[in-house]
């Protein structure tokens, strides 16, 4: 999976992170992509031609009716070179045009030639991107299999601090070159999951038994993270639950930040009607205190007792709706591990469940690595140990194709 020896189409359009494009375009390249540069007119008013020229190595394409340009390499030709076409930074305006297939300019005419691996990284003004027109468009283009690529939230040109910031340069880069290959046309995955709305539970919960102490446990939110990270990629609305965790949020995704059990059910159940697929990777605490005390419990005698009650049970309680998604459970077993998982689909009715088994070194709970034992009702693969990141996509897949399987036909 990189993007060496890929042919990187880039689309400039005219908003002020235009300026950061030679920098992508010199990321994209020492990463060993070949990119041509497509730029639109008001584009070409806040980045210099001659610089992405240098830089791609390549002369930059403006105009769709341009003799000498079709002479050399047509509009058709270049549709048909590109492995990828990029789109960064993307308007409000260009996402209006492609959800819509309006083909005004060389930009707008390549996408709907196209049959490359599309993604778009959005850049404007932070009430633009809320606006719901914005938001439509940006569904409908996710429908239609384009992969968002941010935006990133914070101080913005114009002063305003919201979402709408183009993804810098370098992570745009990397991202493709991790993820590219997940995202293809015609990638079974990428077409089943494509404009789903994929909910993913992450992260320990933490349960409070004073002002200052609370039980947890140990995850670390990165098996979440890393399935969240490859459900947007695949073009998925993805909304991330997430309990007290240090990590970023993976591009493109909504995140909830819970504590305990209780938040997180609550959070869960406020987005379940709209949820088409709810993959529960969280460590949630069984139990939780019966009562939380007010003042800090103090060091009165040699042994302490504390009453615990049950938490809800989140996973069982999404999957007895009568509108329920499609459910996937995790299972954490460091004995029995097939059983226990298996006697787990059965009891949350679940669609599928993946266990982990946590007595392996280096696997499972707070690590960069993983290995599952995916089942379900009649069958089951194993993913031997791999990055989260890697076994996310291969789980991703095992999903989507259950998951089309599952739909009335
Ligand atoms: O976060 P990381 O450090 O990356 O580690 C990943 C992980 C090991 C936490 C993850 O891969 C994992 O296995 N998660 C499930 C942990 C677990 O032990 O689950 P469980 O056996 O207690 O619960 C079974 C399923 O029910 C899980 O999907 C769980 O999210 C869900 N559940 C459990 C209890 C509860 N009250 N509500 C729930 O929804």
């Amino acid at each position: 999976m990189s993007i060496a020896n890929k042919n990187i189409l880039l689309g400039i359009t005219g908003g002020i992170a235009a300026y950061k494009t030679p920098d992508l375009v010199r990321k994209l390249t020492a990463l060993g992509a070949n990119v041509r540069v497509v730029i639109t007119a008001s584009a070409a008013e806040f980045v210099s031609t001659l610089s992405l020229q240098a830089v791609s190595g390549n002369p930059v394409h403006h105009h769709l009716l341009d003799p000498a340009a079709e002479a050399a390499m047509g509009h058709i030709e270049l549709a048909k070179w590109a492995d990828v076409l990029l789109i960064a930074p993307a308007t409000a305006n260009t996402l209006a045009k492609l959800a819509h297939g309006i083909a005004d300019d060389l930009l707008s005419t390549l996408y709907l030639a196209t049959t490359a691996d599309i993604y778009v990284a959005p850049a404007m003004n932070q009430q633009m991107w809320k606006a719901p027109a914005t938001q439509n468009n940006l569904h409908m283009l996710k429908e239609h299999g384009v992969k968002m690529i941010g935006p990133a939230e914070g101080e913005q040109a114009c002063g305003d601090v919201g979402a709408g910031r183009m993804v810098e340069p370098v992570d745009i880069a990397s991202l493709l070159n991790e993820q590219h290959a997940l995202t293809r046309h015609n990638d079974p995955t990428h077409n089943t999951l494509a404009g789903k709305r994929i909910t993913i539970t992450a992260g320990p919960t933490r349960e409070p038994l004073d002002p200052v102490r609370y039980i947890s446990n140990h995850s670390s939110g990165k098996m979440g993270f890393a399935i969240a990270q490859a459900a947007a990629l695949a073009g998925a609305e993805v909304t991330l639950v997430a309990g007290p965790v240090s990590l970023n949020t993976p591009e493109g995704c909504k995140r909830i930040n819970v504590t305990t059990a209780d938040d997180m059910l609550a959070a869960c159940q406020s987005v379940a009607t709209s949820t088409d697929i709810f993959i529960s990777t969280a460590a949630v605490a069984d139990y939780k205190a019966s009562a939380v005390a007010n003042n800090k419990i103090k060091k009165t005698g040699e042994e302490l007792t504390l009453t615990f009650i049950k938490n809800p049970d989140i996973l069982a309680t999404i999957s007895a709706r009568d509108d329920r998604p499609f459910c996937v459970g995790f299972a954490a077993e460091s004995q029995n591990v097939e059983a226990y998982a298996r006697s787990k689909l059965e009891k949350k009715n679940l669609d599928m469940i993946a266990a982990n088994d946590i007595t392996t070194e280096g696997l499972g709970f707070n690590s960069d690595q993983n290995a599952l034992h995916v089942i379900w009702s009649d069958g089951e693969k194993r993913l031997p140990a791999t990055s989260k990141s890697e076994l996310a996509t291969q789980l991703l897949s095992l999903i989507a194709e259950r998951y089309s399987t599952a739909l009335p036909s």
